[in-house]
């Protein structure tokens, strides 16, 4: 199959765009609230998430209508977790994707209740879905709300938290990733390749991909975040120093972590290989991820 990674990035992006659009159509939803959740939705994200859950879906499957409001309730659960995470509580950011942050924008209060809307909005537009059988909705909002929640996201979240100031060890650093990242990424891979119907050995396969492109895509964040370029980025540099951070590149050096990068590249490429998906957008999907300078 000939692929043009870029092409397929940038048409992923704009039916992510105008699914979210469309949701936000005809809805009583209080004004302010309305704008603190378009704010932070529409503010520039990669939409990683969705891409991840198209690609998934589109190397065993055609058509990915079937898939647009899942991808897009996952984008709205990503949205809300950075909403949080840039709150003074949390990371005190002033900055996400060259815009203020949500709280500097709009307030604390409203940043919160923004974050509250769009993940508890993001079930309703699974449950409301009228192309997913009542099957395959239990099935996604089980394993989403388990990704996001108190054993998923949150967790991560929580454990990473506590590790301010902290040495940790690798393993304790991959589990944090594993969580706070890559839950979500593991949702949007084994969703896309649930609902195109993918048996479950190759799901597990899939898991393991997964598992190392959650770990790539955080071990290039905090690449970044020691020598990325703040234009390019959207958000300063220096946030996890200033936040005594356990990270790739302080327990690992520079070179270390592009080291490891480059192993979890080799074990996400044979987990690839095993699910049958090398001749996919999930191949180039993995070279993006940890090569990326935003
Ligand atoms: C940043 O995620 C936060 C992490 C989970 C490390 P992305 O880099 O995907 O953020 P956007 O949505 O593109 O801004
Ligand atoms: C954010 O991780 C992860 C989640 C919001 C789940 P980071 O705190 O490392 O992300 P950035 O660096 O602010 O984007
Ligand atoms: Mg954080
Ligand atoms: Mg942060
Ligand atoms: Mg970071």
């Amino acid at each position: 199959m000939l692929r043009d990674i870029n092409a397929y990035i940038s048409s992923g992006k704009q039916q992510v765009d105008d699914t979210l659009k469309s949701v936000f159509e005809n809805k009583a939803i209080p004004s302010n609230l309305q704008q603190s959740m378009t704010y932070s939705l529409f503010a520039g994200g990669k939409r990683l998430r969705p891409i991840l859950l198209f690609a998934s879906y589109e190397a065993f499957a055609k058509d990915k209508n079937k898939v647009l409001k899942t991808a897009s309730a996952l984008e709205m659960i990503h949205t809300y977790s950075l909403i949080h995470d840039d709150l003074p509580a949390m990371d005190d950011d002033d900055y996400r994707r060259g815009s203020l942050t949500n709280h500097r924008k709009f307030d604390e209060a409203t940043a919160i209740l923004a974050g509250d809307s769009l993940l508890t909005y993001s079930f309703e537009l699974i449950a409301t879905d009228s192309l997913l059988s009542p099957e395959e909705k239990v099935y996604l909002l089980q394993s989403l709300s388990k990704a996001s929640g108190a054993e998923g996201m949150v967790a991560g979240q929580i454990l990473d938290t506590e590790g301010e100031n902290k040495e940790l060890t690798l393993k304790d650093l991959e589990q944090i990733h594993e969580l706070k990242t890559g839950e979500l990424i593991s949702f949007a891979i084994t969703a896309g390749a649930y609902l195109a119907n993918v048996d479950k050995e190759r799901i597990n396969h899939l898991k393991d991909y997964a598992y190392y492109l959650g770990l790539i895509f955080q071990v290039q964040d905090d690449i970044l975040d020691v020598v990325g370029d703040p234009d390019k980025l959207g958000k300063p540099v220096g946030s996890d120093e200033a936040n005594e951070k356990s990270t790739y590149p302080n327990l690992l050096g520079l070179e270390g972590a592009k080291k490891q990068r480059d192993i979890y590249e080799e074990k996400a490429k044979t987990a690839l290989e095993k699910a049958n998906a090398s001749d996919s957008y999930l191949l180039d999907l993995l070279y993006f991820f940890g090569q990326r300078d935003h």
